[in-house]
């Protein structure tokens, strides 16, 4: 964003401040969006507002030590209901900005600002918020729209590559969830993974594309009483589970590698329901293999007991179960899908490369 008060996308934005005139306003924001996103907007903020900065960016910050030091900042700055809280970074940030202020005096108004390509295809639409608990993801959370997301591809232009990548994977699921194997296949081969884009606007309509599938399945379930809104969810079980895992051993890895793995397994595992060779269990594994060669898991997954206990920690269990979404046979996602412990273990070490993690 070269100027940023001419910036359209921003002008929602200012209208909201202008029209719900709050009492006081923070920017939430962690080290790296302070540096590199809060230079783009910050001469379009009213000359009142308050920065609050996270001591730390990634995964670490979801956690009920961050929320506290943010509900005291604003206790003690006199923050009041008339108050109001912007969120500018990638999904960490959004997912805590949103879960302080929806619980803070039981509910603040905030709008979002995305700055990681994670975080404009997927984590800030949809309206959840959550904070981590004893490593689990998203054990302690809400449901809470913003009053609104700017989205500003611009912001990519200073988000590494590796970050970019981890976006991608989370675009990929929507690919999964909307479209038919063979389309879904066509679309993940023509991706490009790993070349930055010279011009972070190209990614715009990937980012309108996702953000169209994710709003309609929500719009279908906002507070995931019927299921549907689990359909989100396709890799995560297995995603999440290797994420929790790679967290407290003190591995690198990003959510979207994690998901990208998460659905190469639980391809595997639904390709393995349907009759071995038949031509849509091949199509499945196609998928995979195309999935695993353009997103490779950065670590090496532990044995599947070791995932099994984390991933009995998923949101989506019931009775002492395993749930998850696996695709039909016609490769439709299905949800509420009870998985033994034979199937996972399985599907685990079929795709599992051989080790490479720092010893
Ligand atoms: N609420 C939801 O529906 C939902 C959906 C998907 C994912 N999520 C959550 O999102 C989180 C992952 O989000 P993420 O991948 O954006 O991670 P993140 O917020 O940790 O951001 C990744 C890194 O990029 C840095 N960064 C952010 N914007 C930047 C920019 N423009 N330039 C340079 N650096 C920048 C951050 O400081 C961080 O180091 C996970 O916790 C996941 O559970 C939530
Ligand atoms: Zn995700």
């Amino acid at each position: 964003m070269t100027s940023p008060e001419l910036d359209p996308r921003m002008l929602l934005l200012l209208d909201w401040i202008d029209h719900t005139r709050p009492r006081r306003l923070a920017v939430v924001m962690d080290p790296n969006t302070e540096r590199h996103c809060l230079p783009l907007i910050s001469a379009l903020l009213p000359p009142h507002t308050d920065f609050l900065c996270l001591s730390k960016d990634g995964e670490a910050i979801k956690s009920i030590e961050h929320a506290h030091a943010l509900w005291s900042s604003l206790e003690e700055a006199g923050y009041d209901r008339g108050s109001a809280l912007i969120g500018l970074g990638g999904g960490t940030v959004t997912d805590l900005t949103g879960f302080v202020a929806s619980t803070y005096l039981r509910g603040l108004n905030y709008w979002l600002i995305p700055t990681t390509l994670l975080a404009m295809v997927d984590a800030a639409a949809g309206g959840k918020t959550g904070i981590n608990l004893g490593g689990a993801k998203n054990r302690i959370g809400t449901f809470a729209n913003p009053s609104g997301v700017s989205i500003c591809p611009q912001f990519l232009s200073t988000l590494p590559a590796r970050e970019i990548k981890s976006g991608l994977a989370e675009h990929v699921k929507h690919l999964l969830i909307a479209h038919s194997p063979e389309e879904a296949f066509h679309r993940l081969s023509q991706l490009n993974v790993d070349e930055k884009l010279a011009d972070s606007d190209e990614f715009a309509p990937l980012i309108m594309e996702s953000i169209d599938i994710k709003e309609n399945i929500v719009q279908q379930d906002p507070t995931e009483v019927t299921g549907t809104r689990q359909l989100l969810n396709f890799g995560h079980t297995m995603g999440h589970a290797l994420e929790s895992w790679a967290m407290a051993q003190g591995l690198s890895l990003l959510h979207g590698e994690a998901v990208a793995w998460g659905l190469s397994t639980e391809l595997t595992l639904s390709a393995a329901r349907l009759k071995k060779g038949s031509p849509e269990a091949l199509k499945f594994l196609a998928l995979r293999d195309e999935l695993n060669q353009k997103f490779p898991c950065p670590v090496t997954p532990p044995v599947p007991s070791e995932l099994w206990t984390w991933a009995l920690k998923d949101k989506k269990n019931a009775d002492d179960a395993v749930h998850m979404v696996l695709l039909s046979e016609r490769g439709t996602p299905l949800v509420h899908q009870a998985v033994t412990w034979g199937e996972f273990a399985t599907a685990c070490s079929a795709n599992t490369p051989p080790s490479s993690n720092p010893a």
